[in-house]
């Protein structure tokens, strides 16, 4: 291997922070090279946020179709072809990627297929369909994470999967467990459970969805049991054989359990394998995270770092943020990282969508002056007209100063809703600045509008000393 190129800089890893960070740094008169030794888009486009939504859109549809009766619409019998599903999924898939590298190119990033691994810190070798040396300057490590593994039970990809692996599915099972009740597992849960398959969540803590809080656990564990999803919580799964036309899972408490398929969901791995850190002189931090400050930049001069594998938030447009921030920072253009405002959905059915703090956090961070204010969908005109009225808004606030710390709101559109909160928090916004903001009637976005009003004791949707949820 000869060959040598040259560029500014070089972006290892072309997902939602690496594909984002190079166009910004083109944009800034960079030369860059973008190198990935997978599908361009990284875990989101191919086997994370894409896949999983274009999947969930189909049991929205079929919400609608079970639902139309209602409206006076009737249809036929209902027949669920998971095949043409997937198809339709992997079709999705291909032309965001097609778009995507058209889109890179547009910017004249190069790309470079292959896998990199550090020679030195300025310097990356760099295998697969290019084989090449290449020196720059600055390097932007965006290589994310990948599904975690058990050793106890290890996926086969046969009939213990994970979330990579389920996508690949081209018939329903006939029953699913599900190990972990986080994001993945809510969100894939949901899913199934609308397409007819008996979903069973094991969950080692005490509640689903811990990291929502408890508001949204106790909400969600409501809502699921609804739908004939199983939880169990509080268990730890010992074994899960693979017993051909089924798994056979033993918990810890002796019980047992069999299912169709498993799914193992219980969190993700940092990815730096194959990178040669060492050799740029770089060490990994807890749980493998390389360590980087406010403008991403590593312990080593030159080298950034974003998205997955800093361990931080694990969300795409979180990683697509601080891909701006690295690539200013190396282009000579620093900006200032916002992350006091991230929004975070679970697109579960319905969507919980948050930003900021909860109640309890505002308190345990010494602000005894935070209240909340909440309005229930069932008082919004949209929301009957739409038929959607499961759910509420809901705006944490400081008394005193009526500035705004955070919201949630579970319900239809909750993912699009909670922009507006986000962009309140961001620019410490107070829920004045919400009662004074005019929204168009009728909209499910009023709900804000009626949340910071009982907030703020003035109701106008609610009688005045209705019980709140
Ligand atoms: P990744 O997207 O993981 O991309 C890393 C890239 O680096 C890969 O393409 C890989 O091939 C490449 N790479 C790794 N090592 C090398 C190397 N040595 N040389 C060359 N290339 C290399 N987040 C959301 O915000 N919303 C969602 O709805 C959402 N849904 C999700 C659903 C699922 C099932 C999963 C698994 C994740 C989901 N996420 C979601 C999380 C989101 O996908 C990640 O936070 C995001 O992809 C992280 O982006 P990244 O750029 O850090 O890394
Ligand atoms: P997670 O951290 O959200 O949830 C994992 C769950 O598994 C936790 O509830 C944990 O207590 C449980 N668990 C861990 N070990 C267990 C065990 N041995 N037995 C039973 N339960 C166990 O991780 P998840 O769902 O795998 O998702 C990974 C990350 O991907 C998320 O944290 C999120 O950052 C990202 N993601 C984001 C999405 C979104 O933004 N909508 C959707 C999917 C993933």
């Amino acid at each position: 291997m000869t060959e040598r190129k040259t560029h500014d800089i070089a972006v290892i890893g072309s997902g939602p922070g690496g594909y984002i960070a190079a166009i910004k740094a083109a944009q800034l008169g960079k030369s860059v090279a973008l190198i990935d030794k997978g599908f361009l888009g990284g875990t989101c486009l191919n086997v994370g946020c894409i896949p999983t939504k274009t999947l969930l859109s189909n049991a929205a549809v079929l919400r609608e179709v079970r639902h139309a009766a209602a409206f006076g619409i009737e249809t036929g019998p209902i027949t669920i072809h998971y095949q043409k599903m997937k198809e339709r999924k992997d079709a999705v898939i291909s032309k965001i990627r097609s778009g995507l590298e058209g889109l890179i190119k547009s910017n004249k990033v190069t790309i470079y297929r292959g896998s990199a691994q550090f020679e030195s810190p300025k310097e990356l070798k760099i295998v697969g369909a290019d084989n090449l040396y290449l020196h720059a300057e600055q390097i932007i490590i965006a290589t994310g994470s990948i599904p975690l593994d058990i050793k106890a039970f290890p996926c086969d990809h046969e009939r213990i999967l994970n979330s990579t692996s389920i996508l690949d599915m081209t018939s329903l099972p006939k029953s699913l467990a599900i190990v972990g009740g986080g994001y993945i597992g809510c969100e894939f849960a949901s899913l199934f459970a609308e397409l007819g398959v008996k979903v069973t969540i094991l969950e080692a803590l005490p509640s689903i969805l811990t990291a929502q809080g408890a508001t949204v656990s106790t909400f969600m564990t409501k809502v699921f049991t609804g739908k004939g999803i199983e939880i169990h919580t509080n268990v730890s799964v010992q074994t899960i054989e693979n017993r051909q036309s089924h798994v056979h899972i033993t918990l810890s408490n002796g019980h047992t359990l069999d299912a169709d398929l498993a799914l193992i969901a219980v969190g993700r791995s940092i990815y730096t394998e194959g990178l040669k850190l060492e050799k740029a002189g770089l060490s990994t931090g807890a749980r493998g995270a390389i360590e980087v400050n406010e403008q991403m930049q590593t312990a080593v001069p030159g080298i950034y770092a974003i998205g997955d594998v800093t361990g931080q938030w694990m969300l795409a447009h979180v990683a697509s943020h601080q891909g701006i921030i690295a690539a200013s920072h190396a282009a000579g253009h620093p900006i200032h990282a916002h992350e006091a405002a991230v929004p975070a959905v679970v697109f579960t059915s319905p969507e919980i969508a948050t930003v900021g703090l909860t109640l309890e956090q505002a308190q345990q961070k010494g602000l005894a002056s935070a209240s909340q204010g909440t309005f229930p969908f069932q008082a919004l005109g949209k929301a009957q007209a739409n038929g959607d009225t499961e759910g509420f808004a809901q705006i944490v606030f400081d008394k005193k100063t009526g500035q705004i710390l955070g919201a949630l709101l579970i319900g239809h559109e909750a993912s699009n809703l909670i922009a507006e909160m986000t962009l309140a928090i961001q620019h410490e916004l107070t829920l004045e600045s919400v009662l004074e903001t005019i929204h168009a009637h009728p909209t499910m976005a009023e709900a804000w509008h009626e949340a910071a009003a009982i907030a703020n004791e003035t109701p106008i949707h609610l009688p005045p000393k209705a019980k709140r949820p």
